[in-house]
């Protein structure tokens, strides 16, 4: 691998660890201002000593993130759809390698839509953004399974994160589910779960957990973070998870401990 590709993918995936906690925040590219997300630079601000990467759009980083902050940053660079649409899958490529050269960016992330209406059109650009990265030595993230009609079982998330990797993802962002092994097994790069919906905290501690027992390297996760009532309390324990090996059930105690019982009281 080139020293420029290597050393952006040290910035995502820590080399000591092995292991990646990437901050999902790029969410109003197709939903406006989503709920947590209204002030993302205000949101944002006290989880960034916790997160080892940044993933967004260029829009808000250039306008909310201080450029003398040292977080490594994927780059969203897909989009042209909104949640006012039935099919989110109509996407294309909105960033060119030159912006995201300016921006300084550790990583590229683009969605790709298989068994979509638009299937090649997503594939074909997340091609050609590979070629791309290649070129200018910046790794490409794959988002796969975004949307309400995709079936997140192993054998769509299998077959979507091996296509990903196939035309030259360096990592592969997916959902959790039963048989997770496999779709990590059979995925030849790294894989990163996507938080999903906001969920009980003790729940999203469970699934960043269990993804990382069944392989994966970590999590890209927004709203299990950003929409819990204790983000900054949440995302250190989704750390302990994912850096320091601790259960969900030590990560829940110490989510206990830090928001000083305050979590099982429901308060
Ligand atoms: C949306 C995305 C989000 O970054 C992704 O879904 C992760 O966020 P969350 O944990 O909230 O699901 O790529 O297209």
């Amino acid at each position: 691998m080139d020293w420029g590709m290597k050393n952006r993918l040290a910035g995502i995936i820590t080399p000591a660890s092995g292991r990646c906690v990437m901050l999902a925040i790029d969410h109003g590219y197709f939903q406006g201002p989503t709920t947590g997300l209204e002030q993302p630079g205000e949101t944002v601000k006290p989880l960034l000593p916790y997160a080892d990467s940044l993933m967004l759009t260029r829009g808000v980083l250039r306008n909310v993130i201080d450029a003398n902050n040292r977080i490594p940053i994927v780059l969203r660079v897909s989009g042209g759809t909104s949640i006012l649409k039935d099919d989110l899958s109509n996407e294309e490529r909105t960033v060119s390698v030159e912006d995201a050269l300016r921006l300084n960016v550790s990583a590229m992330a683009m969605s790709i839509f298989v068994g979509s209406e638009n299937e090649k059109q997503t594939l074909k650009s997340f091609s050609d953004l590979c070629d791309d990265g290649q070129k200018y030595g910046i790794p490409v993230l794959a988002v796969t399974a975004v949307g309400k009609e995709m079936a997140r079982d192993a054998r769509y998330l299998g077959l979507a994160t091996r296509i990903a990797a196939e035309l030259g993802a360096a990592v592969v962002k997916t959902y959790f589910c039963d048989g997770f092994e496999k779709v990590v097994a059979g995925c030849p790069a790294p894989v990163v779960i996507a938080g999903g919906k906001k969920i009980p905290e003790r729940d999203a501690l469970k699934l960043a957990y269990s993804a990382v027992g069944a392989g994966a390297v970590g999590v890209d996760m927004g709203r299990n973070i950003f929409q819990s009532k204790w983000p900054v309390e949440m995302i250190q324990c989704v750390r302990s998870i994912v850096h320091d090996g601790k259960t969900d059930a030590q990560a829940w105690d110490m989510l206990n401990e830090l928001t000083n019982e305050a979590v099982q009281s429901g308060s």
